[in-house]
């Protein structure tokens, strides 16, 4: 069984309430809470105001995926509203080896996110500080976008090198995942999958999160 982080930023923000019980009742292993600033990427979504009270809700932990230029000056913010597991963008800190450390350092779990351009060969030295790897598998920004089939490649050259470090690094894969790809991505090396559409679009979502587990 893979692990599922459901992604809010496809769910119905006018009753989020339902919308977190629901992923409650499910199978669902993290919430996935994506904060942009409409700088890093072209899009502004929400963030620590609407998050703290996501948490108030969730019994899952939270996986939030900062889309931001300088992160470093909200860390605080989020591990106060509740940030369980904290994702920066390799394009988005000039020190990375700082950043993560920081986070860390506040009790959360840092994770490093990267673009689809950008190689997974260039974590060759700060690998052995992120509890979790995000490869974008669509351009961030937006949901319900197309999967970029080159991930694959990503994803074993990546497992790879935490194997070959005996690391225990997780792999998540954020965009365009579905009941189709879901299987071929497990079976390349991922650990844990993000499904935003694939999820709140499904007329049974309890039953598209046990289908992407399998
Ligand atoms: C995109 C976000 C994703 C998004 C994925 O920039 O990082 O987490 O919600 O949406 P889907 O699963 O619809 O591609
Ligand atoms: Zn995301």
């Amino acid at each position: 069984m893979g692990m599922v982080a459901a992604s809010l930023l496809s769910a119905d923000f006018g009753k989020l309430q339902q919308e977190i019980e629901m992923l409650n009742q499910s199978e669902n292993d993290w919430v996935h809470v994506d904060v942009m600033d409409g700088k890093f990427v072209p899009n502004i979504s929400f963030g620590q105001p609407v998050i703290k009270h996501i948490k108030k809700h969730a019994l899952q932990p939270l996986d939030v995926h900062l889309m931001i230029e300088d992160p470093d000056r909200y860390f605080e913010d989020f591990k106060k509203c509740g940030a369980d597991i904290l994702s920066v963008h390799y394009e988005a800190c000039r020190h990375l080896h700082r950043s993560l450390s920081a986070i860390k350092d506040l009790g959360m779990r840092p994770a490093v996110a990267l673009n689809p351009h950008t190689p997974v060969i260039l974590l060759q030295d700060i690998l052995p500080l992120c509890d979790m790897v995000l490869l974008m598998s669509v351009n961030p920004g937006f949901g319900g976008q197309k999967f970029i089939e080159n991930t694959y490649g990503k994803i074993r050259l990546l497992k790879q090198m935490i194997d070959e470090r005996g690391l225990q690094t997780l792999i998540e894969i954020d965009g365009g995942v579905n009941t189709e790809n879901s299987h071929l991505l497990y079976q390349a090396g991922a650990d844990v999958l993000v499904a935003g559409s694939a999820v709140f679009s499904s007329p049974n979502p309890k039953e598209t999160i046990h289908e992407l587990k399998k």
